[in-house]
């Protein structure tokens, strides 16, 4: 599942997020990269030791914490902290790959499995040419390139790319999650059953205290118990 999660950050947000990121030192995009992605990446990265990234670290997780539409989807047991890159000039391009398996944090030996990889859009489309993540779906390929701000979250298992970015740059926070439901199917239903359980409260006072809607919300959580792993 391919989701769009408009609004992730405040204007503020999005306008300091590209302040700190305008005014850092970008490495060579190939640091977190594994072999085959290795050969196919061309952009830059913001090194672990910027001393933008605590900043720009707690901005996007403060988005994350707010957005329930996002817990909803993701139902994340660990975030690994979000990463930074920059499309531009001669690195201006990351060609189709799949996201590694198992990551740690950097200086850390704790493993986490990436179930979910999201991308984080900071340049305004209009900013650039190019850049469009693709991601190949079992619908097929869906191009996305969002306005400021908006998040997409889609599966770690799919094979993906940027295309390369022609003019001005593209800027972005990257990140990677395990989830307490592993399986995508399991995933879907849950988040299905949620935003229907959801709609349902929000329709009628009468509607959101019935009998059904709190069996439904007991379905939903007893099925989240039989397949979570914590
Ligand atoms: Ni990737």
């Amino acid at each position: 599942m391919l989701l769009q999660i408009p609004d992730l950050l405040s204007p503020e947000q999005i306008q300091r997020g590209r302040a700190l990121l305008q005014a850092a030192n970008w490495a060579d995009g190939a640091i977190t990269a594994g072999r085959q992605s290795a050969q196919v990446k061309r952009n830059r990265q913001l090194p672990e030791a910027a001393p933008q990234m605590a900043e720009l670290r707690n901005l996007v997780m403060d988005g994350l914490s707010r957005s329930a539409l996002f817990f909803s989807a993701a139902l994340p047991r660990n975030i690994l902290p979000p990463l930074f890159n920059c499309y531009t000039g001669d690195a201006n391009f990351f060609g189709k790959h799949v996201d590694n398996a198992v990551r740690s944090p950097a200086g850390s030996a704790e493993q986490v499995r990436t179930d979910l990889s999201a991308t984080l859009f900071f340049s305004a489309p209009e900013d650039y040419d190019g850049g469009e993540l693709v991601i190949e779906d079992t619908f097929g390929s869906q191009r996305v390139k969002l306005p400021a701000g908006h998040l997409i979250l889609y599966p770690s298992s799919s094979l993906h790319r940027v295309e390369p970015v022609t003019r001005g740059a593209r800027l972005a926070s990257f990140l990677w999650m395990q989830s307490l439901v592993r399986e995508p199917e399991r995933r879907r239903l849950l988040f299905d059953l949620d935003m229907a359980i959801l709609g349902l409260r929000q329709q009628q006072a009468d509607v959101a205290d019935s009998a059904e809607v709190v069996r439904l919300t007991a379905c939903y959580h007893n099925l989240l118990r039989m397949w979570a792993e914590v």
